[in-house]
This record gives structure tokens, C-alpha cells and sequence, in this order.
């Protein structure tokens, strides 16, 4: 899948040496407990650790050039 489809359910996009997009109705609570809903069909997650708006990636990934691992799909 490509990453950008309209859903009803929540959806993680693993993209190659990128963020995860996370697809759906979104809301977010920070540790203090404040929500806030994100009004898009999906957002991308910061999974290289360089962003400097976490937990959103800002494309610091490519300058940084994050590789990830292959095969890191790990079932809870
Ligand atoms: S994944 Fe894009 S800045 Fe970290």
C-alpha cells in the first residue's frame, strides 16, 4: 500500500528508512493527559529519532540518512 488512503480504521505504514504513517481517526494524549485530534486523513511518526517535532517526523530522516533495520516486524 502506498500510504495515503482515506480509512475508518487505524492503520501503521512502515515506510523504508522513513517514518511510520499512521492512517485513521486520530487523537493524541501527551503524558499530562491533554488531547488533541488530529484533523487529517493520516500523520507521520518520527521512527529515526532525530525529529525536532516529536512525536511527528519533519524529514530530518533523509539528512540524517536512517536506515532501518530489514525485517523488524515482530509480532506483541
Ligand atoms: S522519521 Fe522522519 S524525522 Fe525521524
Amino acid at each position: 500500500m502506498s500510504g495515503t488512503e482515506n480509512r475508518n480504521d487505524p492503520l501503521i505504514d512502515v515506510r523504508e528508512n522513513g517514518p511510520y504513517l499512521v492512517q485513521g481517526p486520530l487523537t493524541f494524549r501527551d503524558a499530562q493527559g491533554n488531547e488533541q485530534t488530529i484533523d487529517r486523513p493520516w500523520v507521520a511518526l518520527c521512527r529515526c529519532g532525530h525529529s525536532q517535532k516529536k512525536p511527528f517526523c519533519d524529514g530530518t530522516h533523509s539528512s540524517q540518512n536512517f536506515q532501518a533495520e530489514k525485517g523488524e516486524f515482530y509480532k506483541p
